[in-house]
């Protein structure tokens, strides 16, 4: 029998991470699965016999240099890396503070690099690995209220974008999914500004974008299962893309962005969220 591939997969405890477990452990791979609540990681194991669950808090550097590292060399070594955990801030960029935004960079940037760099030295020394970053339709346009979330994803783009030039002729491949909306708990668990105020000068304009936020999910999100067949597709296809596009709006963000001039894209969000 041949020996099952291994995929490290983070933010399992619910939403994409969860369904992309289960398309994988499904599928035969050996999963590595990270959470941070001992509760998350009793019901994984008990739902996925055989994955292994690692508890580990990602903005927490040293536990995951230890967690992540150890359990990448007791393994001997890791096919495909699926940094998905992620969060979101909601707030104007003035009432931001800049923990919020360290905050945001923390998990949906660094904890990605960190991964990302524990995986590398294996997948180097096996000339063969898939590196695949969760972004959003969030980091290729940027939309108001959302400075620190979409400071993160388009950094997580260029950095992903750069590590693949570094990587390719390393047999490693690194793919970018960009799903527009997702039915998860993303949008319940998204934190506000520190410094926001109801009666605050951006107040409008915070309401208008909560609402939009709104229609957008009552239009049909994607599901997570959506996004799991997605990444595993990049995880699996001969020769994956550098992006990939989940749902309407994750493809009308990549179109958007890709072939409208600024000019008119600004004036199109602008008109799309103002706040009367
Ligand atoms: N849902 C959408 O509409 C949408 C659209 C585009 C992109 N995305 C991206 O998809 C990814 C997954 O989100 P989701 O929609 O599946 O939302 P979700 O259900 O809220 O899942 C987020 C996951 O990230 C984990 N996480 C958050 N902060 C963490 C931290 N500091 N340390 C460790 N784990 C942490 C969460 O763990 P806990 O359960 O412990 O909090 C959870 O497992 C994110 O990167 C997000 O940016 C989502």
């Amino acid at each position: 029998m041949a020996t099952p591939r291994i995929a490290l997969i983070t933010g399992a405890s619910s939403g994409i991470g969860l369904a992309t477990v289960a398309r994988f452990h499904a599928d035969g791979w050996q999963v590595l699965a990270t959470v941070r609540k001992p509760q998350d990681a009793a019901r994984l194991r008990a739902q996925f016999p055989g994955a292994q669950v690692l508890e580990v808090e990602l903005t927490d550097r040293a536990a995951v240099a230890r967690v992540v590292g150890d359990a990448l060399a007791q393994a001997g070594g890791v096919d495909l890396v699926v940094n998905n955990a992620g969060a979101s801030i909601i707030g104007a960029a003035e009432e931001l503070s800049l923990d919020d935004f360290r905050a945001q960079l923390d998990i949906n940037l660094l904890a990605a690099i960190q991964v990302t760099q524990l995986a590398l030295p294996y997948m180097r020394a096996r000339g063969a690995g898939r590196i695949v970053q969760v972004s959003s339709g969030f980091g290729r346009i940027a939309l108001p209220m959302f400075s620190a979330y979409c400071a993160a994803k388009f950094a997580l783009e260029g950095f992903s974008e750069a590590l693949a030039c570094e990587v390719a002729p390393l047999g490693i491949a690194v793919s970018i999914i960009e799903p527009g909306t997702v039915a998860t708990q993303f949008d319940r668990n998204r934190r506000e500004a520190s410094g926001y105020r109801v009666d605050g000068p951006y107040a409008a304009l915070y309401r208008a974008m909560r609402a939009r936020l709104a229609t957008s999910h009552e239009r049909g999100p994607s599901l997570p299962e959506d996004v799991a067949a997605v990444i595993h597709t990049a995880a699996t296809a001969h020769r994956p893309a550098l992006r990939y596009t989940v749902g309407k709006l994750g493809l009308a963000a990549s179109l958007a962005a890709r072939f409208t001039p600024d000019r008119l894209r600004q004036y199109a969000i602008g008109r799309m969220t103002r706040a009367d």
